[in-house]
């Protein structure tokens, strides 16, 4: 598990423990402890990346699968070519690492950044699925598309391996539920990724049952809880914006404009949770 000790990895590692998995976190730096291992390296070195998968001393024997999240998670944080370089080369390191010790189950983070966020062009047609070209408009969000063409070509260079890219959407713990009542009042104010979000609890869970199907090939899912942030009808918020997009099929009170559907059918992803019921 790269990226273990962040904000929505800690929580993944916390759901594969739970569920009986021996997990090593691996990550620049230690945040949280648990049931589980650490292991400090930076994985935009190469020879670091590499040696994990071919074992550290006693700390475990051999590596199963991979859920790779090591990332700077947003655009933004750091000068661009910062983040091309940390992202990009950890996600090539880390990969390259994996499959050449053998390994051929990998999850990773793609982003809902890849649909088009801010959609400052309007969207293709509502709800957002991945039956579209990607849209990046930023340096983060290019290498994640970047990455998702990495996945296309390893999987077709590798018949036998498997790399399921999961387009998180804006990742949320309960404590953020809090300030949701107020997004209402300015429908732009979340109109930057259509009002989705991921309780990261369903990110985990996106990740276990993507990491527990079985299959080869790489493919990418949106994954989304199944509401908005907002009160306001979705329709509505769409009409507002953006009277001419496509609304696919009637949409519900408050449902999400990106659809996680694709993960539901494929791996049996069932969101669990909503701000609506926590605050
Ligand atoms: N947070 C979101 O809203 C969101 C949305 C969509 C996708 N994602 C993706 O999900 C993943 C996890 O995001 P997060 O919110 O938990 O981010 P985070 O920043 O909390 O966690 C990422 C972790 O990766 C580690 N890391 C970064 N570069 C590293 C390197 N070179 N070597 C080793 N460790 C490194 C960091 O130390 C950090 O602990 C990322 O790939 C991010 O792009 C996040």
């Amino acid at each position: 598990m790269t990226g273990g000790e962040g904000r929505l990895g800690s929580v993944v590692v916390a759901d594969l423990v739970a569920h009986g998995y021996q997990v090593t976190s691996v990550d620049v730096q230690q945040r949280f402890g648990g049931d589980y291992q650490f292991l400090k390296a930076d994985l935009t070195d190469h020879g670091q990346a590499m040696s994990l998968f071919f074992g550290v001393e006693d700390r475990f024997a051999a590596v199963d699968a991979l859920v790779h999240l090591a990332a700077i998670p947003a655009p933004g944080l750091l000068p661009n070519s910062a983040t091309f370089r940390n992202n990009m080369l950890t996600s090539y390191n880390v990969v390259i690492a994996a499959i050449s010790a053998g390994l051929r189950n990998i999850v990773w983070a793609s982003s809902e950044t890849v649909l088009g966020l801010p959609f400052d062009e309007e969207p293709p047609y509502v709800p957002l699925d991945e039956e579209y070209r990607v849209r990046p408009n930023s340096t983060y969000s290019m290498v994640k598309a970047m990455e998702e063409e990495l996945a296309y070509h390893l999987c077709r260079q590798h018949p036998d391996l498997k790399m399921f890219g999961m387009r998180f959407s804006n990742v949320m713990l309960p404590e953020d539920y809090e300030e949701f009542p107020s997004f209402d009042a300015d429908i732009m104010r979340r109109k930057w990724n259509l009002w989705s979000y991921i309780d990261a609890r369903d990110g985990a869970q996106a990740c276990r049952k993507a990491l527990e199907h079985d299959a080869t090939g790489a493919e990418v899912f949106i994954i989304a809880n199944d509401d908005t942030v907002m009160q306001r009808h979705s329709a509505d918020l769409v009409r507002e914006l953006w009277p001419s997009v496509e609304i696919r099929r009637e949409l519900g009170p408050h449902e999400a404009l990106m659809s996680s559907a694709k993960a539901k059918r494929v791996f049996g992803y069932a969101p669990q949770h909503t701000w609506r019921t926590v605050l």
